[in-house]
């Protein structure tokens, strides 16, 4: 069997990550660095102030990680870089480091979809879970369900019609005055609080289908927040029942397609796996029901470039890598998942 050893380039939002992951010996070394202290004072991502401070930590950054991995340049046999969905100018700066340093090295630069990082990373674990399964994808962006049978074999389930589940979390901290990053802000206050005192809905909850809505809930904080006798002593149960309603939602909808596939295993990727309350009750749920849930490592649910040199060579190995930019940068800000799947979209 080939060998690989590939560089991961992840520049998709406000963390440049990257990793060096071996097709036999495992991930080497991976560094992110994280822009949260540069966008706080905005109180969200500056797209222009994201691309140029990836600018300055790239290349260092790769320096770093190689490094680290007592590796050289020269050993590399490919390049993989998060070339969408996320921000342009962000995505340009991956994508332009990893096309020319591929160049140089003359090997190839290989596109990788940012969704597809995540939802592999929870098989960087050292007991991976097996195929097939049901991954829960739960990022800033995206909140989607999808059948998993293999790599590069992922059909889309359900998803949400409208915010994403982190990006409920980050706009309902927002509205309760709480501080960038908002969604685990939110989720630290919901621990000091009590669920059920305040009664949020659970939108979409008996739909009938695998989608989610969650822009409701944000509108329902703000009339709770609005109320004459709302106080700032309520707001730890107000963020706890806040938090309950999305796990609650998330929990049954992934029930409901572990059910409809007939699979036992749930994998969840993607930043709001890192929710304390949703890994408790999933395990309890799934430990109930002879199934069982995996979660990616905390260092790995946020963005980062381990994921994306993993996922890389992970379809490098399966003879599916995604075909090369051939002479111009292949970045794509929106870039649905199942695009990049034989199995295609829901039907
Ligand atoms: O996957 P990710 O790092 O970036 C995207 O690709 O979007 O996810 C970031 C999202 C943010 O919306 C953030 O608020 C949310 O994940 N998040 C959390 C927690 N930690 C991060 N949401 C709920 N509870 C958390 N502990
Ligand atoms: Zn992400």
């Amino acid at each position: 069997m080939t060998q690989h050893l590939v560089l991961g380039i992840e520049t998709s939002c406000d963390e440049t990550g990257i990793g060096l992951y071996h097709s036999t010996r495992g991930l080497l070394a991976h560094r992110v660095f994280s822009q949260i202290d540069l966008h706080a004072a905005y109180g969200g991502v500056v797209p222009e102030l994201a691309s140029r401070d990836h600018v300055r930590r790239i290349v260092p950054l790769i320096r770093e990680t190689v490094q680290a991995a007592q590796c050289s340049l020269n050993d590399l046999s490919a390049i993989g870089y998060t070339s969408g969905p996320g921000l342009a100018g962000a995505l340009l700066v991956g994508a332009s480091v990893a096309e020319s340093l591929a160049m140089a090295l003359s090997i190839p630069a290989i596109p990788v979809h940012h969704l597809e990082g995540h939802l592999l990373s929870p098989l960087l674990a050292s007991e991976p879970p097996p195929f097939p399964f049901v991954a829960l994808l739960v990022s800033g962006g995206h909140t989607q369900l999808m059948s998993v049978t293999g790599v590069g074999e992922y059909a889309l389930l359900g998803e949400s019609v409208d915010d994403a589940a982190g990006e409920a979390f980050d706009k309902t901290a927002k509205l309760m005055g709480l501080p960038y990053p908002g969604g685990p802000v939110l989720a630290r206050l919901a621990e000091q609080g009590v669920a059920g005192k305040f009664k949020l809905p659970r939108p979409m909850l008996h739909s009938g289908n695998l989608d989610f809505s969650f822009s409701g809930l944000k509108t329902a904080v703000l009339t709770a927040c609005r109320q004459a006798d709302f106080s700032a002593e309520q707001a730890p149960d107000l963020a706890a029942e806040f938090q309950e309603a999305v796990v609650d939602v998330l929990l049954t909808k992934s029930l409901a397609a572990l059910k409809q596939t007939g699979f036992s295993r749930l994998v969840v990727a993607g930043g709001v796996g890192a929710n304390t309350r949703l890994r408790e009750r999933l395990h309890a749920q799934l430990g109930k029901r002879g199934g069982r849930v995996y979660f990616p490592e905390l260092a790995f649910c946020s963005d980062n470039g381990a994921m994306i040199a993993f996922a890389c060579a992970m379809r490098l190995q399966a003879g599916r890598a995604l075909p090369c930019a051939e002479g111009s940068f292949a970045i794509r800000p929106r870039w649905p998942l199942a695009d990049i799947s034989p199995m295609g979209a829901k039907s």
